[in-house]
């Protein structure tokens, strides 16, 4: 049976003679049980009617950005969170550009910008086009931003050059859609929903400055795109930062730790592992300036008042429906008696030991090297994993976490 069943698929068509095999392709997903919701772009509408869409999904086109009755049903943010994948095919060059420099001036590259959802899409064009370095930089803009790009295939063209730049045909695409929701039965973090913290929080003093630390949240990332590979559903909950969206993962943004407090709230009851990776700022100020605190003349001293934030991974831990709560303790010193205090403290089931000393791990390098603590028949146990890259250590992370939480439930 085909895992589309109910899957929501926001089919994206921008202007060119491709776009008619769009149409089979919506065909085909209607029929493997997809849920199907059109956009097209003012080009594509050149090229084929919406009508036809319309017939085929039975459910109208969306069309315009700025459209009063459109908004009052299913509007441009609507769809974006509607959405379980954007596949849009095809895309046009100028559609490539105005996505690589993040423009939001039409419906189509806005939802873009607004949706979690992962973007695929399946460049389609002349091979002058595609193969002119502009086209070439912003695949590349494009893949740094998060966004999927299939190669289009060589062949005939419809304007009667020969070579890259044809949309693959609408069977192809078709079992791509379907290779992206095949369920992964025997992948170890299957059927579980992971929610991660990640970068740092920033707490504002006045309208122009904050309060923040170093954290990339390059750690958290790679964490949740692990967790997402290993076949979890994964809620990332981020700080600002600049690191594109993992593929499968739904990216909410936090700013203060009060916002993060909320965020982890609000899915704490469908969570059923939670891992703090947030380089959290415990104080803020007492009381945000309204306006840009200005420097008095002679002024040598500022004086501002801090307080407690929330400790959101304790909060957490210590709440019910309890989900099971892994830390992180980035330390300079001791590193292994802090995380073993903030362990007990904290009432965790494991901590990840990181030492931030040391500058060729931690804070903003691509590498790690860390040491995962955890409470098994009530003693402290340690995993030691040695130094890797961010990505492979997280894989190694993951796969002991998921172990633990397993040990766990068989325990209950
Ligand atoms: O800052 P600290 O070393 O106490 O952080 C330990 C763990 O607690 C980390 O996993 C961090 O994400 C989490 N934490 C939190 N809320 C705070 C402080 C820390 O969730 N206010």
């Amino acid at each position: 049976m085909t895992g589309l069943i109910n899957k929501k698929v926001l089919l994206g068509i921008s202007g060119g003679i491709a776009a008619y095999k769009t149409a089979y392709l919506a065909r085909l997903l209607v029929k493997a049980g997809a849920e199907v919701r059109v956009v097209m772009t003012e080009g594509a509408k050149a090229f084929i009617q919406p009508l036809t869409f319309q017939a085929l999904t039975g459910h109208p086109v969306h069309d315009a950005l700025l459209d009063e009755e459109a908004e009052a049903g299913m509007g441009h943010i609507e769809l974006a969170r509607w959405a379980d994948l954007v596949f849009i095919a095809p895309a046009s060059a100028d559609l490539m550009a105005r996505l690589a420099v993040g423009m939001a001036n039409d419906l189509m590259t806005t939802l873009c910008l607004a949706t979690s959802a992962p973007v695929h899409l399946a460049p389609a064009m002349n091979q002058g086009m595609w193969q002119h370095p502009a086209t070439q930089r912003n695949c590349v803009l494009l893949q740094e931003l998060g966004y999927h790009l299939l190669p289009p295939a060589e062949g005939e063209q419809a304007c009667g050059d020969l070579g890259p730049g044809r949309m693959p045909e609408p069977e192809e695409l078709f079992s791509r859609i379907e290779g992206l929701f095949q369920t992964k039965q025997d992948l170890p973090a299957q059927g579980l929903k992971i929610t991660i913290t990640a970068g740092p929080t920033q707490e504002p003093l006045d309208p122009v400055r904050y309060l923040s630390n170093h954290s990339s949240g390059k750690m958290g990332y790679a964490l949740a795109a692990a967790a997402a590979e290993l076949g979890a559903q994964v809620t990332l909950i981020s700080g600002p930062v600049d690191l594109p969206t993992p593929p499968g993962v739904q990216r909410q943004k936090i700013t203060t730790t009060q916002e993060l407090l909320t965020a982890c709230q609000n899915v704490q009851a469908d969570t059923d592992i939670f891992i703090a990776c947030a380089a959290v700022v415990d104080y803020r100020v007492e009381e945000v300036a309204g306006h840009k605190i200005k420097k008095q003349q002679d002024q040598k001293e500022l004086v501002l008042k801090l307080v407690e934030n929330p400790d959101v991974l304790a909060t957490i831990a210590n709440s019910q429906p309890r989900p099971f709560c892994v830390g992180f303790a980035a330390e300079t010193q001791k590193v292994e008696d802090y995380a073993r205090q903030k362990l007990e403290r904290k009432n965790l089931d494991a901590i990840v030991a990181n030492d931030v000393s040391d500058t060729n791990i931690g804070f903003g390098s691509d590498d790690n090297r860390v040491t995962l603590l955890y409470r098994q028949a009530r003693t402290i146990h340690r995993l030691e994993l040695p130094q890797a890259s961010k990505q492979q250590l997280s894989q190694q992370l993951l796969l002991e976490i998921c172990k633990l939480y397993q040990a766990n439930q068989d325990k209950q």
